[in-house]
Formats: structure tokens, sequence, C-alpha cells
């Protein structure tokens, strides 16, 4: 268990086969059973079984096509909808005498932490049993098209999504990161200096100065790459739009 979390890789390329049905439901198990605020469970997960659906997810997720190949997609949603559903069938409104609130932030990002602390647990659970998987952030991009596609409620937001199966290569050369003391601070939040940022980044940067990625003809930063790829994106400029739709949207009265 140690040695798979220190070498854990993210895997994009899978054998078509599925994993065993006995699997999927000790991995479900698995899922269900990571902390939950107030054990409320305030999460959904849709698997994505139908091909037409998956197809129209790669394309709506930055068009990555190992999506439309994974043989497992799990959509993670932050779901509050199940308990406002609840609040009405046992008629608490009028039994309490307190009005219901329009659901609002807090509610948005206990549910997201809920849902995350779910998807990270799946994930674990999946390695430990010796398959892969990959998280798609993107899910969060073209908001409209994907609550219409999963025919999501307004309180019911995608979290992340997974793609997992049995790897087509298992990697096991873990990717760098930071040293702990980067990351790591006592007591209150560390203001950190130049050097210190740099040093951060330090073992990505020689990596991709070794295998010439950095921008301006290699002599660039992580920083620099950073904001050409990702940053400055069209991608991510669409995830921020569409994360203002669902927030909004979230915070409307119904
Ligand atoms: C929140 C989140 C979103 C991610 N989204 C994507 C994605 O859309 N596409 C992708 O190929 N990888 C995605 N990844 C995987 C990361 O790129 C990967 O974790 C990172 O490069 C480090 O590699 P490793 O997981 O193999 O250590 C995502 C990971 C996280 C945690």
């Amino acid at each position: 268990m140690i040695e798979k979390l220190l070498n854990r890789r993210s895997h994009r390329a899978f054998l078509e086969t599925k994993i065993d049905i006995k699997d999927i439901d000790l991995i479900k198990k698995i899922t269900l059973q990571a902390p939950t605020a107030g054990n409320l469970t305030l999460y959904s997960i849709i698997e994505v079984e139908s091909q037409v659906i998956k197809d129209k997810l790669s394309v709506l997720c930055d068009n990555q096509k190992m999506i439309s190949k994974a043989p497992h997609v799990w959509v993670f949603v932050a779901d509050f909808h199940r308990w406002l559903k609840y609040f009405e069938y046992s008629n608490t409104e009028e039994k309490t005498n307190i009005p219901i609130r329009t659901p609002s932030l807090g509610d948005f990002h206990l549910a997201m932490q809920d849902t995350m602390i779910a998807a990270q647990t799946s994930t674990i659970a999946i390695d430990e049993l010796g398959y892969g998987s990959c998280y798609v952030g993107d899910i969060i991009e073209n908001f409209e098209q994907v609550q219409e596609l999963l025919n999501l409620p307004q309180h019911a937001v995608p979290a992340t999504m997974l793609i997992f199966g049995t790897p087509k290569k298992t990697l096991t050369e873990p990717r760098v990161r930071p040293d702990a003391e980067s990351i790591f601070f006592k007591d209150t939040y560390k203001e950190q200096t130049k050097e210190e940022i740099e040093r951060t980044y330090s073992k990505h940067e020689e990596g991709a100065r070794k295998s010439h990625t950095l921008p301006f003809d290699n002599t660039g930063t992580i920083a620099d790459q950073f904001y050409l790829r990702k940053y400055s994106s069209e991608f991510m400029k669409e995830m921020n739009r569409s994360a203002n739709v669902f927030l909004k949207k979230w915070c409307e009265k119904q």
C-alpha cells in the first residue's frame, strides 16, 4: 500500500476490457466509505457506459480522446439536490416552520469537498486493486452542455471525472513533486521569496530543460511554460466562464 502510494501515477491508456464487476463493486464500497461531512454523502457518481455520451464528453472536455476509449468513466457530481428533494418529501419546511433557504456557496464548497474526497478514495481503491486512473478536470468546462447531456438538476454540479481501467502499460516511475518544506508551512501562511518559489519547482524545471520543452528556446521557466500552455489558454478561459455560470446558477432562487 505505502509503496503503491509513493509510486502512484496517472494512467491514460487502458486495455479495452472492463474491470471485473466484483472489483467495481469493491471500488464502489470503498468510495462510499470515504469521510463525508455530517455523514450526509453530498455527492452522486454517474457511471457513463453509453459510448455516445463518452464521445460527447470527450469533445466537451477539451477534446481528450482518452475519454472515448476508456472502459470506465465516472463523473463525480457535488449534489445538494437529493437533500432538497428529501426536505420536500419530508415536508420539513412545514414541520419546522423554518423557510427553506436557497443553497449558497458554503453548501457548494462542502459538497465539493465531499465529492473530491470520494473521488480520491476511488483512485486509491483503483490503484490498490492493480488498475489505473486519471482525473479529468476539464469536466467543469461547457457546463450548459454537460448539464443537458447528464440531465443534471440545478444543485448537482460536476466536480471532477475519473477515467480508469487496466493500464496498457503500468507506469511506476513517480513524477517529480516539490519538497515538503516548500509546501508545508508551520502555523500560518508563509510568504515565499523568489528563491524559495524557484526552488519549489526546480526539479520540474530541470527535467523540462533536459527534454528541451521549455519556452523561449528552452531558456524559459516552468512559470513561463504554465502561463503559455495553460493559464492563458482557451481551455482555461472556458473553464472559468463555465464555473462562473454554475456558481451563479447554484445560488439562484429555485
Ligand atoms: C484536479 C485534476 C485534474 C486533472 N485533469 C486532467 C485532464 O483533464 N487531463 C489529463 O490528461 N490529466 C489530468 N490530470 C492528471 C494530472 O495531469 C497529473 O496528475 C499530473 O500531471 C501529475 O502526474 P501523475 O498523476 O502521474 O503524478 C488531472 C489531475 C487532477 C488532480
